[in-house]
């Protein structure tokens, strides 16, 4: 009889850089001869991905830790690692808390997983979590060369990461401690990598990063490397994220205009619309500056779709600092807003900050925020009705596979009812209704 496969399991928490290193480690495990499987109580590894940037997923962490304790207790040769932000920011003590943690490993050490596996075989519990900072140049190729040919290709999309680490420092944020500082990849590697899915049938490529429009590598900057990425023979469509409003350069807006390719969509978080509240977050940048920007990108691209991050109830913010935070909602019309109530992180500088915006005032003002950003979303919505729209289909329907999805340039979900439709294909769709935040359409 031959034995079983050995299987794993990957949780993920967090942003698109964790669900990157989430493909990555997978496809390093599968390399070693494991299988994926979406039943922890099948798998013989379980890696849990995690994100540290809100208390929330930090506490769901450990929460889930808890139910694992039990399913390690009757098959004890589990192996069950943690790895992410939470793993670099608490290293040893999730030994020390979970005694059924056998691996704790930092996001730049995912590509060590064989040998800290052989490690744990051997009895070991291992905690890797050395600082970026010692490991890197500041421009590197973190990403080893062989590894290159395995890029992070899903469907018709590529994610494609181009730096890594912050240098903002700004007042509320983990995740220069997490992880590290700005190391950018080397442009020919980058280029390199997208080339190769393009060859395999990435339709769309996205560029990832903390801080994109930061990058700057052997004199290229995020403008030059835009600039080629969205003439690659056979890339249809091009996107990146996340963008600094302080390093949004209108020339950007310009060149997002000239190439028909970069998709009209442009992630750009504010947090506040209170220049008492910015300065305190160390944003950087006013008010005045970053509507100005939006206004120089919305002259130049009409249709432009543009998302946001907010958090409330950030130390001293008054009524006063969240209406202006409303009335920036209510100029830009944002199709997205990712709202979050401010809670404070472990090392940052607003930490040191007296956490006093009680809960309830917190809630409340998600809620009015959330409420206003529907009834703006809505409106949207229903001026889709008769337009005729881009689409790339990305997928079926997960009941019904005669629908066929696909997202708009500006990042809408439309679902279409075409059973001919195939993944990667790019067609023109006449806007007929909507269900929730879905639009629906027929081909044209
Ligand atoms: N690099 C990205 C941010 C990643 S964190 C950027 O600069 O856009 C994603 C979002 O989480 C942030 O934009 C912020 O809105 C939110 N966030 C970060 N720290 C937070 C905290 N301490 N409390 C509440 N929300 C927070
Ligand atoms: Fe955090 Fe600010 Fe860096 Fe974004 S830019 S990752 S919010 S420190
Ligand atoms: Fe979270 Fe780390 Fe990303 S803190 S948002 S997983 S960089």
């Amino acid at each position: 009889m031959t034995p079983a496969v050995p299987k794993f399991f990957i949780q993920t928490f967090g942003c698109q850089m964790n669900e990157h290193d989430s493909f990555r480690m997978s496809e390093i495990l599968k390399h070693c001869g494991f299988e994926a499987t979406d039943c922890p109580s099948q798998a013989d590894v379980i890696l849990i991905n995690t994100c540290s940037v809100r208390r929330n997923p930090q506490n769901k962490v450990f929460s889930l830790l808890g139910q694992l304790r039990r399913l390690k207790k009757s098959r004890p040769n589990l192996i069950i690692g943690v790895a992410g932000c939470v793993a670099q920011q608490e290293g040893e003590n999730i030994l020390r808390c979970e005694r059924a943690v056998d691996m704790v490993f930092g996001p730049d050490h995912y590509f060590r997983l064989p040998e800290i596996l052989e490690r744990v075989r051997k009895g070991e519990r291992v905690v890797l979590t050395n600082r970026t900072d010692d490991i890197y140049e500041r421009v590197d190729n973190f990403i080893p060369d062989n590894w290159l040919e395995a890029g992070h290709v899903e469907g018709c999309k590529a994610y494609v990461v181009i730096m890594k680490g912050c240098n903002n420092f700004c007042a509320f944020c983990v995740v220069p401690h997490t992880r590290g500082r700005e190391v950018c990849r080397e442009p020919q590697n980058i280029l390199r990598e997208i080339k190769t899915a393009v060859e395999k049938g990435a339709k769309e490529v996205w560029l990832l990063g903390q801080n994109v429009n930061s990058y700057r590598a052997h004199g290229m900057t995020f403008y030059n490397l835009l600039d080629e990425v969205s003439q690659i023979d056979g890339l249809l469509r091009v996107r990146f994220t996340s963008s600094h409003p302080k390093d949004w350069d209108n020339t950007l807006s310009d060149l997002m205009a000239e190439r028909p390719t970069i998709c009209n969509q442009l992630h750009l978080p504010l947090q506040s619309g209170s220049n008492r509240i910015l300065d305190l977050m160390n944003r950087r940048h006013t008010i005045e500056e970053y509507l100005e920007k939006i206004r120089y990108l919305k002259n130049r691209l009409h249709d432009i779709e543009l998302s946001t991050d907010i958090i409330v109830g950030f130390p001293t913010e008054t009524e006063e600092d969240f209406e202006a935070t409303l009335r920036v909602l209510e100029e830009v019309r944002y199709s997205q807003v990712f709202s979050f109530k401010y809670s404070p992180r472990p090392n940052t500088r607003a930490a040191e900050m007296p956490d006093d915006i009680p809960q309830k005032v917190k809630e409340e003002r998600l809620q009015r925020l959330i409420h206003l950003q529907e009834k703006i979303n809505g409106e949207q919505i229903q001026s889709y009705i008769g337009t005729v729209q881009s689409v790339l289909i990305d997928g079926s329907h997960l009941r019904d596979s005669r629908i066929k999805n696909g997202r708009t340039e500006g990042y809408r979900p439309v679902k279409i009812r075409d059973a001919g439709l195939k993944v990667g294909d790019l067609v023109n769709v006449r806007i007929t209704g909507f269900e929730n935040h879905w639009l629906e359409g027929v081909l044209q």
